[in-house]
């Protein structure tokens, strides 16, 4: 008999979680106002906020830790970090930082200038609110397939070369790189393929314009080439990602997620020029360069941690458990965007609540409902995060209403994970019960989701 799946680790230290009825749930979540950004994680039984610093290390990683190097200037640690981005990456110069947004901020203030055009697929919100804030512009060039949920593509994350060709044309001058999120966040942890990066390269140089690789999950995205793009089966994931970053110039990294630490990110880059010139600003805004905003022993875990996500096993026993709960909302018919991502499930809320009109938004409702359900938190990728549009102030209906259950690396089990698939299938069950959204009570001007006050509608 062929042995079933098996998780490549097992487990030295456990963290207790609690469960609570679904009383003390709906009282927590009114006094959260709704929003389950105001909740205490102990109200919370398996947390899908987000997949961002909420990894398990592993034993190689908190002995790393003891052996950190905390020297200001020149730390061993450093210099650990740094040759296992070289040894990924093939970048030599390397800046540390607190986290991913910080990579941006250093980057971005040497790059970035006002009236700028930054084309690339789906920006994330920081790497967006980065290059809004220096009053440049983030053109978004997604593949128009990306929008339809039910839609099976390989690699739904990818740039359309089209778009992108079309604002360079048009802005050449004014784009100081093109940025490439890999996996493409916004899209539903959707893989770009080396074939699509390749053509982005090729449009960069006929431009002579540098690429930004947004790397937060590029372990991921080299497993879905190896598993899904021809001619990359035979390849090591260490290999692939060597090959994805030959076509690039630079990254900005959350090290939080592939780097399967809890907090820590940095640049890399293979030019002096672009080196020299984020120095300026990591200084005065992150620290010293060979710490940037980063402890010794996080640098040494992270250098521990990134030889580990680029390992097939780690990567395999990780999308396994998105496999398995794609499986199961397939078996209950619950509609998400196809095919699964690499980090998370985004769960199609106008599919699933169509009789919720928009502007008392569908997937904070079953966010909330998903709680009360089960205490399950994940969050609203939607409408409330879209915010208001800055010129009319009318809220963004245009795109998507998910809403995204993330799974952390290496915290739950196959059975946490079938608890998320059973909750979703109750509440799922009883879609047609649920006959009001919600109202915004306060909401802030920007980044609103994560402090909105709502009101459930009667
Ligand atoms: N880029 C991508 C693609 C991200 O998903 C994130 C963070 C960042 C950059 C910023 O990194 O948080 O370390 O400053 N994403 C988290 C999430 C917050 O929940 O998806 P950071």
């Amino acid at each position: 008999m062929e042995l079933p799946f098996a998780e490549s680790w097992k487990i030295k230290m456990v963290e207790p979680i609690t469960k609570s009825t679904r009383e003390q749930r709906e009282e927590w979540i009114k006094e959260a106002g709704y929003n389950v950004f105001g909740l205490k994680a102990d109200q919370v039984y398996i947390d899908c906020l987000t997949d961002s610093g909420t990894g398990a290390m592993s034993d190689r990683q908190w002995s790393a830790m003891m052996m950190g190097d905390e020297s200001y200037a020149g730390a061993r640690s450093f210099f650990e970090l740094k040759d296992a981005i070289e040894k990924i990456t093939g970048f030599k110069y390397v800046i540390p930082t607190h986290q991913g947004r910080a990579a941006e901020n250093v980057l971005f203030s040497a790059l970035v200038h006002e009236g700028d055009y930054v084309p690339g697929n789906s920006h994330f919100d920081t790497t967006k609110g980065h290059i809004e804030f220096r009053k440049a512009h983030a053109v978004d060039c997604t593949i128009d397939e990306a929008k339809d949920t039910q839609k099976e593509l390989p690699f739904k994350g990818n740039v359309d070369p089209e778009k992108l060709e079309k604002v360079l044309e048009q802005h050449a001058d004014k784009v100081p790189f093109i940025i490439v999120t890999v996996t493409n966040n916004t899209a539903g942890g959707q893989p770009v393929s080396m074939a699509n990066l390749r053509e982005v390269r090729k449009i960069a140089d006929k431009y002579g314009k540098r690429i930004v690789l947004d790397s937060a999950r590029f372990a991921e995205n080299a497993y879905f080439i190896k598993k899904r793009e021809p001619g990359y089966q035979d390849k090591t994931i260490k290999e692939i990602c060597k090959e994805m970053f030959s076509l690039a110039d630079g990254m900005t990294m959350s090290a939080k997620k592939d780097g399967l630490v809890n907090m820590g990110g940095f640049i890399a880059t293979r030019w002096e020029d672009w080196y020299e010139a984020a120095k300026a600003f990591v200084i005065p805004f992150e620290g010293y360069l060979t710490y940037g905003g980063m402890n010794g022993r996080d640098m040494a875990a992270l250098a521990v941690g990134l030889d580990e996500n680029t390992e097939f096993d780690t990567l395999v026993t990780r999308i396994h458990q998105l496999e398995l709960l794609a499986s199961l909302l397939d078996e209950y018919g619950i509609p998400y965007q196809r095919p699964i991502g690499g980090h998370a499930v985004f769960i199609d809320a106008l599919r699933v609540l169509p009789q919720i009109p928009k502007n008392e938004f569908p997937a904070q409702t079953l966010t909330i409902e998903l709680y009360k359900e089960a205490g399950i938190r994940g969050c609203e990728i939607g409408y409330i995060l879209a915010d208001r549009d800055p010129v009319t102030r009318e809220n963004r209906f245009s795109g998507n209403d998910f809403v995204r259950l993330c799974i952390p690396r290496r915290v739950y089990t196959d059975n946490h994970i079938r608890v998320i698939a059973a909750a979703l299938k109750n509440v799922y069950d009883r879609r047609d019960e649920i006959k009001r959204g919600v109202e915004i009570e306060w909401e802030a001007e920007l980044m609103r989701h994560f402090t909105v006050k709502l009101k459930p509608l009667q």
